[in-house]
């Protein structure tokens, strides 16, 4: 049976970085308020230059580094962002040139803070569909360039950046012993739409748009969303959570991931807590805090790791894979 499994990762985060207490002096907040209600205490914020192509290159680079490979070996590429260079051409195609790649295909997936989710997914079905060996993933973001930087209720929360990991296909015997993605949990309702969208678009108003957030609003169905797609994760591999190494949610909010943790019995020593350096990084999140718990030694070969997410759309998901 064909495996996607993970080769290399890498990210990259803009220079700048920005704490709490330069947010006091943009809006009417204070680093107590912040750190209480989300965890966040600082975040990158993207500068002159620096784009969601630029920062998707970046880590894109860092990711092959990490696999011995180079752009040569890729048959696809996939980039996760809602806040791409421009409306079209996609940014995966912008990359794809970046990297001096003029072979194979590349393409954008949105879902939001649900896109590196479903960018994987997207992946691993092309891999064990036999229509790829090896696709190169990035979850890119420059939120702060759709922010409301007088709205103190949605600028505080996020950050910009990127992360990438390789998915290459492998020979297993379909055990969840095997290395690779185990499965792809996907969901989404546009009912939700006004609790968390931009207020502008090209087929709308004809401009890019701020982002709008009943924060209250997506903190009430954040849990229960993320628990369903975990316990689905759980019952479609027989696994659960005491088998789990790595718990390694979407960057949204410190109290949403300790309360999804606590419901579903995962010991919060086992989560990956990136939210006080990035900020909601949206699809960058997951491959952000990847990197650095790969890099710092506690993700190893053979772990079995969950990652998951929730967002606008919204959209929801999870991944069970064997590191
Ligand atoms: N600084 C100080 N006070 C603030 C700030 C701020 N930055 N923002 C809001 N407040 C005030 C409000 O005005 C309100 O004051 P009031 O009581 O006088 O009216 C008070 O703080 C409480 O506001 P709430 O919105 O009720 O605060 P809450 O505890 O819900 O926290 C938060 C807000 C952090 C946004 C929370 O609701 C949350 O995290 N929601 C989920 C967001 C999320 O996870 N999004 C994920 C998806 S993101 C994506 O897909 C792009």
């Amino acid at each position: 049976m064909i495996r996607s499994v993970v080769r290399g990762f890498g990210a990259s985060l803009p220079k700048r970085v920005m704490t709490n207490s330069e947010m006091e002096a943009k809006v009417d907040t204070s680093d107590e308020w912040i750190v209480q209600r989300t965890g966040i205490r600082q975040r990158h914020i993207a500068g002159e230059g620096e784009t969601t192509a630029s920062l998707g290159e970046a880590a894109a680079r860092a990711a092959l580094d990490k696999s011995g490979l180079t752009a040569a070996d890729l048959d696809v590429i996939i980039v996760a962002t809602s806040t791409p260079d421009n409306t079209f051409p996609a940014t995966a195609v912008n990359i794809q040139n970046r990297l001096g790649m003029h072979h194979g295909a590349a393409f954008d997936v949105q879902a939001v803070c649900s896109g590196f989710i479903y960018a994987v997914a997207t992946a691993d079905a092309y891999i064990r569909g036999g229509l790829a060996r090896r696709v190169l993933v990035i979850g890119a973001e420059t939120f702060s360039r759709i922010l409301d930087w007088n709205d103190r209720t949605t600028c505080v929360l996020f950050g910009d950046g990127a992360g990438a990991i390789v998915l290459e296909a492998q020979e297993g015997e379909g055990t969840t012993a095997d290395r690779g993605v185990l499965t792809a949990q996907l969901r989404s309702d546009g009912a939700h739409k006004e609790k968390l969208y931009v207020d502008g678009g090209p087929s709308t108003t004809g401009t890019v748009g701020h982002l709008r957030m009943e924060g209250r609003e997506v903190f009430k169905h954040a849990v229960g969303m993320i628990t369903d797609v975990i316990e689905a994760a759980f019952e479609a591999t027989g696994t659960t959570a005491e088998d789990l190494d790595w718990l390694v949610p979407h960057q949204a909010n410190r109290r949403i991931i300790d309360g999804s943790a606590r419901k579903l019995g995962i010991p919060l020593d086992k989560v990956v807590v990136t939210v006080d350096l990035h900020g909601n990084t949206s699809a960058a999140s997951i491959p952000l805090a990847l990197n650095v718990a790969a890099s710092d030694g506690r993700i190893k070969q053979g772990d079995l790791v969950l990652l998951e997410a929730m967002g606008g759309g919204f959209t929801w998901g999870s991944i069970l894979l064997r590191w």
